[in-house]
């Protein structure tokens, strides 16, 4: 079934809330910073028949964007919809001209780091003792746009 990627909307706040809630690795935000983000960031989702299947978040800072989160729901991984996400993801901080997009992951989080490495994003750094419950390092990874 074709996965389509839009634009979140206040109303997609609810559902991307459940995807997250029940992903152990991602970042865990309230609806309030969800909403915010919608309203302000950048909120990508992926649709399947109607069901929303994974969201991407960013926020833009002075022409740079951070990732701040990508999840996809249990029972659609591994089928390339964090890869689609990602792409247009991507595809958005060109065409409005950022200079670079930027993250930080936990160190262990071999799936994310290998969807990010594939996408061309450069380690650039290593937060010690970043995270909490458990504790680990944060790799800073970055994809710098030439102009
Ligand atoms: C990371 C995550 C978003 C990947 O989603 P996905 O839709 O399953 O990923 P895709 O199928 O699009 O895979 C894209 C690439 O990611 C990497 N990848 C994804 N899952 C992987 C795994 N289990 N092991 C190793 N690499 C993996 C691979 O490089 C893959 O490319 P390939 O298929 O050519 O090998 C998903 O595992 C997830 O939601 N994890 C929990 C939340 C999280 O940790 N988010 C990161 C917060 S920074």
């Amino acid at each position: 079934m074709p996965v389509a990627i839009r634009s979140a909307a206040l109303n997609d706040v609810p559902a991307i809330l459940a995807i997250e809630q029940r992903a152990p690795g991602a970042a865990h935000w309230t609806s309030e910073q969800y909403n915010k983000l919608v309203g302000s960031g950048v909120v990508l989702v992926a649709e399947e028949t109607g069901k929303l299947c994974g969201f991407v978040c960013a926020r833009a800072v002075a022409g740079e964007w951070e990732i701040e989160n990508v999840v996809v729901a249990v029972g659609f991984l591994r089928r390339g919809i964090a890869d689609e996400m990602v792409r247009e993801l991507i595809r958005r901080a060109e065409s409005e001209a950022a200079s670079a997009i930027l993250l930080e992951v936990r160190e262990s989080n071999l799936p994310a780091r290998g969807l990010y490495e594939k996408h061309g994003f450069r380690e650039v750094g290593c937060r010690r003792v970043y995270y909490r419950d458990p504790v680990e390092d944060a790799i800073l990874y970055a994809l710098r746009f030439d102009r």
